[in-house]
């Protein structure tokens, strides 16, 4: 399973690089508008860091609006994937796009038919929220699990990047479920490295070294 980090923050992404757990980014208004900077500087500079495909969303809703965005967008750098919102507009603007070898990330996707269509307007990633289902009191996993069937029954290409990742479960099911990216904010990547059983391990043999060398 791949990593995307998801975060606009460059010292999160250059700190998670270096741990060789980046194999992508995704951003959003939400998390670029967190940073100091122009929105354009920060995607060029992420793009530098980072090899593989780093996600930015258009602020347009209409279709004629969002692919002229995306075409800016991905005149930026050659690993840009342009996030496009799950709406009418927004699947036709994808298909769009597909058809000139933009690569897009459709997002906000709640039910598994969203993620269907999607994919058929030619997305090459699926973005399904699960932390926002979950604070609905409805089972984001499930969703992710009924996407996955979908897409290997009709053999469909799209990517699923399994997003809003609150903690460690997530990205665990994640896997077990063969989503293909999880995309993991830096505070649950860092989580998902500690043990405390490892720490308490550490301690014990640098306590039995220090013992046994006086
Ligand atoms: C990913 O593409 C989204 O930007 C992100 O995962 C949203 O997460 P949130 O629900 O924590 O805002």
């Amino acid at each position: 399973m791949k990593f995307f980090i998801d975060t606009a923050n460059i010292k999160e992404i250059k700190d998670a690089h270096s741990m060789g757990m980046v194999d992508g980014v995704t951003t959003n208004p939400s998390l670029i508008a967190k940073e100091e900077g122009k929105f354009e500087d920060i995607i060029k500079q992420i793009c530098e860091i980072v090899d593989g495909p780093v996600s930015a969303e258009v602020i347009g809703l209409d279709t004629k609006t969002m692919v002229k965005e995306a075409k800016n967008l991905a005149a930026i750098a050659s690993n840009i994937v342009v996030k496009i919102p799950m709406t009418i507009d927004g699947i036709k603007a994808v298909k769009i796009l597909s058809q000139e070898q933009i690569k897009t990330n459709v997002t906000l996707i709640f039910s598994p038919l969203q993620a269907l269509m999607a994919a058929k307007s030619g997305a090459s990633y699926a973005s399904p929220f699960v932390g926002r289902l979950d604070d609905l009191s409805q089972d984001g996993m499930t969703l992710v699990e009924q996407i996955v069937d979908i897409y290997d029954n009709y053999a469909f290409d799209t990517e699923i990047i399994v997003a809003s990742i609150r903690n460690p479960i997530h990205v665990l099911e994640a896997a077990l479920m063969g989503a293909d990216i999880a995309t993991i904010p830096f505070n649950v990547l860092s989580k998902l490295a500690a043990h405390p059983l490892t720490d308490k391990g550490i301690d014990a043999f640098l306590a039995d070294w220090n013992k046994a060398k006086k």
